[in-house]
């Protein structure tokens, strides 16, 4: 079918089902489906849009843990649907709730003052471990203000599963170095010595985003050299020695203020996920030139197509419903309630 026929007769089933319909978009989709979102935003807007939207059926143009998100907050009168439910985070998919349990028994858990930040990039399972331990969700825009909320009960953070997020975050509060440990999965007791865990304020999972691990110092500096005058900004996802030479960082709704902060006239480089990019870049050509870090696409958000909106608007199949365990979600609430009162 013709992608403007597509187009329509998408508009057209917006149109039959009214209020009782909402979908959301996050800004790493495609053009020709973002179009079609009654909200676009980053994980923490889609998360809160999800929580108040009274409309029956919610669609997810994103990942699998922002529709579980959705899901757990918009709670079981509503439906949460997928347009391709294989569409994952490969991050999330990095920390196992099996694997976390042992992480926090190496790490002492509760007793050893620890308070678990669960980044919103994680599988529900994974979300309810953390509710039940007493901790909170975050995402790339509050994950400072929820690590302020660990130290001002006099806690430790286990931050997972990014560790560069969870680095970033330490360190524009100021922690040094040897306040911060990294807990690695795949090694007995996390490859952690006694001392460095005594020491560390915040211990971070070794998790990462393959999207923004393309963006290297040497990219950096070669803009740098070529145009001294642009301003370059980063996803904190991206790791820390690399952000420490931009000019900021942000999350995807942060950096959509700083493009549009910036002054006529600019250069604005920027680090992440290619759609984004290059709608920016459009937004504001002619006006300010937004160019990309590297070009890096998440093959995940871009399997969400119009054709498969559509597919989803006409036929509702209950394989791309998306459920959580009632047991989970109960307990992932908790988490994600914990955040969303923390970022008012
Ligand atoms: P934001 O919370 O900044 O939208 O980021 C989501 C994400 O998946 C980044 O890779
Ligand atoms: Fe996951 Fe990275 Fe894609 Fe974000 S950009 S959804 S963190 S793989």
């Amino acid at each position: 079918m013709a992608a403007d026929i597509v187009g329509e007769r998408i508009e057209q089933l917006r149109r039959r089902y009214g209020a009782g319909l909402m979908i959301l978009g996050h800004f790493y989709q495609r053009d020709s489906v973002i179009k079609h979102a009654d909200r676009v935003g980053d994980s923490l807007e889609l998360a809160r849009a999800a929580a108040d939207s009274s409309a029956l059926r919610i669609v997810l143009c994103g990942v699998r843990f922002m529709a579980e998100s959705a899901c757990i907050l918009a709670g079981p009168e509503r439906s949460v649907y997928m347009p391709d439910a294989g569409a994952g985070c490969p991050m999330a998919a990095m920390a196992d709730p099996d694997q976390v349990e042992r992480a926090w028994r190496d790490l002492g858990g509760d007793a050893a003052g620890f308070l678990p930040v669960v980044y919103v990039n994680s599988s529900a399972a994974v979300k309810a471990l953390c509710g039940r331990w007493g901790g909170s969700t975050c995402t790339s825009s509050n994950a400072r203000r929820v690590f302020e909320w660990v130290f001002s009960q006099g806690r430790r953070v286990f931050f997972l599963p990014d560790e560069h997020l969870g680095i970033n975050t330490a360190e524009d509060m100021g922690l040094r170095r040897s306040e911060t440990a990294v807990y690695d999965p795949r090694r007995e007791g996390g490859g952690l010595a006694r001392a460095d865990l005594d020491r560390a304020r915040v211990v971070v999972w070794k998790g990462f985003c393959v999207v923004h691990m393309a963006f290297t110092a040497d990219l950096v500096m070669a803009v740098r050299r070529a145009h001294p005058e642009a301003k370059i900004i980063v996803h904190p996802e991206t790791p820390s020695d690399v952000v420490r030479l931009c000019d900021a960082h942000g999350s995807t709704s942060q950096i959509v203020r700083y493009v549009e902060e910036a002054p006529d006239g600019s250069l604005i480089v920027v680090g992440t996920e290619q759609h984004l990019v290059e709608r920016l870049a459009e937004k504001w050509r002619g006006r300010k030139t937004v160019k990309a870090l590297a070009g890096s696409v998440c093959a995940n958000m871009a399997r969400t197509t119009p054709e498969a909106l559509l597919a989803l608007l006409e036929r509702w199949p209950e394989s791309l419903r998306v459920t959580v365990d009632p047991g989970a979600a109960a307990d992932a609430r908790l988490a994600l309630n914990r955040m969303l009162a923390l970022a008012k």
